[in-house]
């Protein structure tokens, strides 16, 4: 895992922002995994930023969100559906055949979530899944004890989710219990992990992931053995870092040639 520390919030999201950028210009038809929360404002900014300056171009690239609550539909203000409309979609030329979203109002769960799949291996597989972590470890939606195999499926948030969620709902109560993830086996067939993690409240499960044993209970543990992934940290979220002057000097001396 390579593990980038960055100054601050808006420097992570814009190092994240820049792989994918070039993901995109090296492939116009590559297939990104998406995120939604807090975390990746920031990267689709800068992303829609350099669409509207005419060096982005989205017209041929193919995403699939990571997640998407029960009981909400795409038009909800809470759903992660309007999330992404509202910061990426409605902002830069990506076409609506080429978005994929869990239907948090599908009336057959497991079936729909198998279709997700298909869809995914459809297109060849995501090469580049951008992540946030939860503060208990989760990635996508898949909280501690998810099996580290797992595929598209329903889950029940943690209440530690819903009390983090709560901002976006007016109060914990209103966040909805289930939703629909990717599980961790579908993460890691990703050829490319970014997960980006900002803020102390990410410092304990940062360090857990990186440097703590791999372990279903802090799911996000399992990208220790996925062969590219980049870990995008600003200095609050790296602050357990047992290791960070080791990573600091690595990045600083990183070869040009692997540099983006
Ligand atoms: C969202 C998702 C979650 C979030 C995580 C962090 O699509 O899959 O894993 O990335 O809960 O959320 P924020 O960024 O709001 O701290």
């Amino acid at each position: 895992m390579e593990i980038i520390i960055k100054p601050d919030a808006s420097a992570a999201q814009e190092e994240a922002a820049r792989i994918i950028a070039r993901q995109i210009q090296n492939k116009p038809d590559c297939v990104l995994g998406l995120a939604t929360g807090a975390t990746p404002v920031g990267v689709y900014a800068w992303l829609v930023a350099q669409h509207q300056k005419g060096r982005l171009d989205f017209s041929r690239a193919r995403t699939f969100n990571l997640d998407e609550y029960v009981g909400l539909g795409p038009d909800h203000p809470q759903s992660y559906r309007e999330f992404m409309r509202l910061h990426l979609f409605s902002k830069v030329n990506l076409r609506s055949e080429n978005i994929h979203f869990p239907d948090g109002l599908t009336a057959d769960i497991p079936a729909h979530c198998a279709e997700y799949e298909e869809a995914i291996r459809r297109t060849g597989g995501i090469e580049v899944q951008l992540l946030g972590i939860g503060s208990e470890g989760h990635i996508g939606f898949n909280e501690p004890s998810s099996s580290l195999a797992s595929r598209t499926r329903i889950k029940t948030l943690t209440p530690k989710t819903a009390a983090d969620n709560a901002k976006f709902f007016g109060g914990a109560d209103k966040v909805p219990h289930h939703v629909i993830t990717m599980g961790v086996g579908t993460i890691m067939e990703a050829r490319e992990c970014l997960l980006v993690a900002l803020g102390a409240g990410k410092a304990e499960a940062v360090a857990g992931m990186a440097e703590g044993p791999i372990t279903a209970d802090l799911p996000a543990s399992v990208l220790q053995m996925h062969p590219r992934c980049k870990l995008i940290v600003d200095e609050a979220a790296a602050a357990k870092l047992r290791r960070s002057e080791y990573y600091r000097w690595v990045y600083d001396n990183k070869p040009a040639w692997q540099r983006v």
